[in-house]
C-alpha cells in the first residue's frame, strides 16, 4: 500500500526581509512535514523565524519587502508558486491560520456569526440561511455555549478565550487540510490555554486537520504535539518526537529550553535565563554554529558552519551532539 502523502510538506524554505540596512535573512533552510490529523510543534524564542515561516507558507508576507524561496506543498499544490489571486482562493479553503490576538482577524463592526457565514460563502455556493446555520453549528463545535444567540454577539462582547474559539471556528469552517496556529494561547490564562489546546487536539483528530502549532513554550508542545521542530536564529536546530526531545535532547538549545518549562513546585524560568554573552544578539549571526555565543558546550570545531545532521529518527544541528550528555525533563510532562 502506498503511504499517505503528508498534508503539508515544506522544503528548503528561505525568507528574507528587505530593510534599509539591506537584506536580512529571517528563515534559512527550513524543511518539515505534517501528516493528516497530526499536530507538529514549531518552537523557539522570539525572533527565531516562526511567524515568518508561517506567513510565508500562507502567502501573507508583503510582496515588495520580503523574499521567499523553497516550496510548501498543500495537498500536492505548491503554495509558494501560486499567484496572489490563486492564493487568496486557496487560503481559508485549503489552509487556515490563527493568531495570538484574535481581534486582528475579527472585524469589530460585524457580528461573529455573520463573519463566519461570510467565510463560508466565500468558499462554497450556499444560501445565506445555510451559511448562517453552518456558522452556529461550528460555534457549537468549538465549545461556545448557547451558540445560536452568541452568534449575534460582536467580538468585543466576548472574553479572550471565546474570541480565540471564534477565530478557530472561522479558520476551520471550510475544513482546510492544514491549520497554522501562531502562538494561539500565549495571551490566555493557563486554564483557558488548556481548553484551547484540548480543542485543537480534538478538532485535528476528528477532522484529520494537519496542524502546525507555533509557540515559544515547550510546555504547550508537550501537551499537544507528537513531533517538534526547534528553531533558533532562523534555522531548525533539532527535529524529533516530543518525548525524545523532552527526555533526551541532543541540541544544547533544546536542553536549555526544557529547563524553562514550569514544573510543580518550581517557578517558570524566563527564556532569557539562557545565557547570552555580552555583545551577542540574535541579529548578529556567527558564520559557524549560530548558537555558539550562548552555548555552554562550544568548542573550536563549532566555528565551522553546522549542517542539520540526519540521525535517522531525528535531526540535529550540532557537531558535538554525541559527546554531550544534555539534561532533559526530569519526567514526562503529563498530558
Ligand atoms: N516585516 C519585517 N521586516 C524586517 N524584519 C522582519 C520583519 N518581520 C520579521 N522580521 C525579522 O525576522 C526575524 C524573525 O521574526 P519572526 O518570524 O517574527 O520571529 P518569531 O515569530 O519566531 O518571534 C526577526 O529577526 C525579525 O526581526
Ligand atoms: S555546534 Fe557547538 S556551539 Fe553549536 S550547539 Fe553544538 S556544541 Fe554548542
Ligand atoms: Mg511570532
Amino acid at each position: 500500500m502506498m503511504a499517505e502523502r503528508p498534508a503539508l510538506v515544506v522544503r528548503n524554505l528561505e525568507v528574507s526581509f528587505l530593510t534599509v540596512d539591506g537584506e536580512v535573512q529571517a528563515v534559512r533552510d527550513v524543511s518539515f512535514e505534517v501528516g493528516r490529523g497530526e499536530i507538529v510543534g514549531l518552537v523557539g524564542e522570539s525572533g527565531s523565524g516562526k511567524s515568518a515561516t508561517a506567513l510565508a507558507i500562507m502567502g501573507l508576507l508583503p510582496v515588495v519587502s520580503s523574499r521567499v524561496r523553497g516550496s510548501a506543498m498543500v495537498s500536492g499544490v505548491d503554495m509558494l508558486a501560486l499567484s496572489p489571486r490563486q492564493l487568496a482562493r486557496v487560503r481559508g479553503r485549503d489552509m487556515g491560520m490563527i493568531f495570538q490576538e484574535p481581534m486582528s482577524a475579527l472585524d469589530p463592526l460585524f457580528r461573529i456569526g455573520d463573519q463566519i457565514a461570510e467565510t463560508v460563502r466565500a468558499h462554497q455556493r450556499v444560501s445565506r440561511r445555510a451559511a448562517a446555520a453552518r456558522a452556529v453549528e461550528i460555534l457549537g463545535e468549538v465549545g461556545i455555549p448557547d451558540a445560536a444567540s452568541r452568534s449575534r454577539a460582536y467580538p468585543h462582547q466576548l472574553s479572550g478565550g471565546m474570541r480565540q474559539r471564534v477565530m478557530i471556528a472561522m479558520a476551520l469552517v471550510s475544513e482546510p487540510a492544514v491549520l497554522i496556529a501562531d502562538e494561539p494561547t500565549t495571551a490566555l490564562d493557563v486554564t483557558v490555554q488548556a481548553q484551547i489546546l484540548g480543542l485543537l487536539r480534538r478538532l485535528s483528530r476528528d477532522h484529520g486537520t494537519a496542524v502546525v502549532l507555533i509557540t515559544h513554550d515547550l510546555g504547550v508542545v508537550a501537551e499537544t504535539c507528537s513531533r517538534i521542530h526547534v528553531m533558533y536564529s532562523g534555522e531548525i536546530v533539532e527535529a524529533c518526537g516530543v518525548d525524545e526531545a523532552l527526555l533526551a535532547p541532543e541540541h544544547p538549545y533544546t536542553s536549555a529550553l526544557i529547563q524553562c518549562i514550569p514544573r510543580a513546585g518550581r517557578h517558570r524560568q524566563p527564556l532569557h535565563s539562557i545565557p547570552r554573552r555580552r555583545g551577542s544578539s540574535p541579529d548578529v549571526r556567527p558564520s559557524g554554529c549560530r548558537f555558539l555565543p550562548r552555548c555552554a558546550h562550544a568548542a573550536e570545531i563549532c566555528k565551522a558552519p553546522q549542517p542539520l545532521l540526519d540521525l535517522g529518527d531525528r535531526a540535529v544541528r550540532c557537531v558535538r551532539h554525541d559527546q554531550l550528555a544534555l539534561p532533559g525533563a526530569v519526567e514526562r510532562v503529563p498530558q
